[in-house]
């Protein structure tokens, strides 16, 4: 996982590198460098930490470039050091490399290489590759790379210039996003990761599909498969909407973009329902859709949270029997799947390498995907059979927060859609359309008491461990909110099933481990109510986000955070709410770094 960007044109390829980076640091902001072609010499820079720090070092000595390539990284071989940093280079320096995703076999053609006298300057698996290419070269890059690749085992996008070779970009891809980009008169080109790292000035894409490699020059873009035949490629147009971020007054993206939720799961709803009817733009038939017999989610971290809401949903609502499965479990087990399954892939970056697997071999399978993504022109939602889109605008913070709730607005409005195709009358779907059309108001009501979580965060601060307690729909939200506080806070928090506690965990109870209780399944709150009884005894300190009126749970909690009610299927959304502002105060209390998480990227690319 890392970004990986490159640039050749007209402009000053320096600032538009670092630009680039910017856009995909997201990817991974353990390190970052910038190598180019100044004539014919290689120049480059690189240092340990964010881009900011780059950018720095760079303002201080800034590079003459004709053309750069550049690299944020999220570490996975070797230590986020400078010296592990990208580019690398082989031992003349006459080639400058970046790579994104993993060389499996590294260490066995680490050893080979070692034999044959080459050293090594990083721990990492992408220096092999530079050294290979090195080692295969005889004035031609390409013939370089088709000796190379076939001896690299894993996923990799790699892009890389040569010093004999001036005005030239090469890249390739398996298994790893990568794009190229270019204007209508062809007088620029990129190289990216991701196709909304472009300028807007470069609307013209084309994906690198496995085992492509492609030839960047100013005026002319060439691709061809691993025995070098060229390939014709059609671009794509892409909606090049830039706009730039901004915190728009906040101290954080993350506490920004909590507070867009009213108008992000508006958004989730817009032009979706009308007069009382959903209209999807699906490109699955009706016909199918009334033949489904089983639903498959798939997701990671935050997304697989939503798909577990997403479960209930569908037995709810729909009656149909669904499961989820954590994404990289999935791409490994041996599922079952029918001409009338349905995936659901869901991602909000639609890049996470886990899911984007699990659902091409569903695909091999037979099945039919849905994709439910944030970002446009992902990979996820190009190859699904039909995709819906979240519409929540970008989110920034790698902490995923308004992605989760338009995720839950969206699967419960494909949840009702589906209900309706199988019958559903109109009066039961006007009943959950009302409610869920009152959710951005609940979220408003949560919000505009953000100062009573801080104080509740602030007297919760200085512990180490948490449990977060949940039935039915408030299980997947307490295991959401306890991701939350722990990505961002780096305190252990376990979101638990309620009344599977007293069958091990509770032996972990003690009065330095509090304990956060969701009672906003009205269905089980006298359930929940029992269970904070027994961890009481115990000594926890007990916080509950209970909606107004609980009183069975009052008079147990030491603390408690009043929710706006809701039915049980749409009780996920305030309470959730309730949990990012907790995490988020008792990270702004520790002092931790909210936006960037130590060892988090936001979309992760690697398995
Ligand atoms: O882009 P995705 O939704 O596929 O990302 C999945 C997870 O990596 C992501 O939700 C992660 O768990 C978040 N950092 C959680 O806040």
């Amino acid at each position: 996982m890392c970004g990986i960007f490159g640039y050749i044109g007209t402009k000053d390829p320096l600032p538009i590198c670092l630009f680039g980076l910017k856009q995909l640091e997201y990817r991974g902001y353990d390190s970052s460098g910038i190598a180019g072609l100044y004539g014919k010499e290689i120049v480059s820079c690189k240092e340990a930490g964010k881009i900011s720090g780059l950018e720095k070092k760079l303002a201080l000595k800034p590079l003459a470039l004709d053309l750069a390539i550049g690299h944020t990284r999220w570490a996975t071989h070797g230590k986020p050091t400078h010296l592990n940093a990208h580019p690398h280079f082989d031992r003349a320096s006459s080639i400058a490399l970046v790579h994104n995703g993993i060389i499996e076999n590294y260490d066995l053609l680490r050893e080979e290489l070692k034999r044959d006298g080459t050293h090594f300057a990083s721990e990492t698996d992408s220096e092999v590759i530079v050294h290979l290419i090195a080692k295969y070269y005889q004035g031609s890059v390409l013939g370089a790379l088709q000796r190379t690749l076939p001896q690299l085992r894993g996923s990799f996008a790699l892009a890389l210039i040569h010093r004999d070779h001036p005005g030239q970009i090469f890249a390739t891809s398996r298994e790893c996003p990568l794009c190229v980009g270019f204007d209508d008169a062809r007088t620029e080109a990129i190289v990216s990761s991701d196709p909304n790292a472009f300028l807007a000035t470069t609307p013209n894409v084309v994906f690198l599909r496995n085992n492509e490699i492609v030839k960047v020059e100013k005026n002319q873009t060439s691709f061809f498969n691993y025995s070098l035949v060229p390939l014709v490629k059609k671009s794509e147009r892409i909606d090049s909407e830039f706009k730039a971020l901004s915190k728009e007054g906040y101290e954080h993206f993350m506490l920004k973009e909590i507070h867009e939720q009213p108008a992000t799961v508006q958004k989730a709803l817009l032009g979706r329902i009308d007069q009382a009817q959903i209209h999807l733009d699906l490109k699955l038939s009706e016909e199918k859709l009334k033949q489904l017999r089983h639903i498959w989610l798939l997701g990671c971290g935050t997304s697989a949270h939503a798909g577990w809401l997403g479960t209930l949903l569908f037995e709810d609502l729909v009656r149909i029997p669904s499961s989820m499965e954590i994404a990289s479990e999935a791409r490994y087990r041996n599922p079952i799947l029918t001409p009338d399954t349905l995936v659901v892939a869901i991602s909000q970056s639609g890049e996470t390498a886990d899911t984007l697997a699990a659902m091409r071999e569903a695909k091999r399978r037979g099945s039919s995907i849905l994709g439910i993504c944030n970002i446009k022109n992902s990979a996820i939602s190009r190859e699904a059979d039909s995709t819906l889109y979240l519409n929540a605008g970008p989110e920034v913070s790698v902490c995923s927060t308004k992605a989760f709730t338009s995720q839950i607005s969206t699967i419960a409005l494909f949840a009702l859609y589906l209900a309706k195709l199988k019958g559903m009358s109109d009066a039961q779907l006007h009943y959950y359309l009302d409610e869920l059309e009152k959710v951005p108001g609940q979220i408003q009501q949560v919000l505009s008491r953000a100062s009573e979580l801080q104080a509740i965060a602030k007297k919760y601060a200085a512990y180490e461990d948490f449990f977060f307690l949940g039935r039915r729909y408030m299980l997947p939200t307490a295991m959401e909110a306890a991701l939350k506080l722990k990505e961002i806070s780096y305190v252990n928090a376990n979101g638990y099933p309620a009344g599977e506690l007293k069958h091990g965990a509770i032996a972990l109870i003690n009065e330095r481990f509090p304990v956060i209780a969701l009672c906003s399944n009205i269905q089980t709150h006298e359930k929940i109510a029992s269970n904070l009884m027994e961890v009481k005894a115990r000594g926890a300190p007990v916080l509950a986000f209970a909606p107004q009126g609980m009183e069975a749970v009052a008079s147990i909690a030491d603390d408690i955070f009043w929710l706006p009610p809701a039915i049980d299927p749409f009780a996920p959304f305030a309470s959730t709410i309730a949990g990012q502002l907790f995490a988020y105060y008792i990270a702004l209390e520790r002092g931790c770094e909210i936006d960037q998480p130590r060892n988090l990227a936001k979309s992760v690319t690697v398995e």
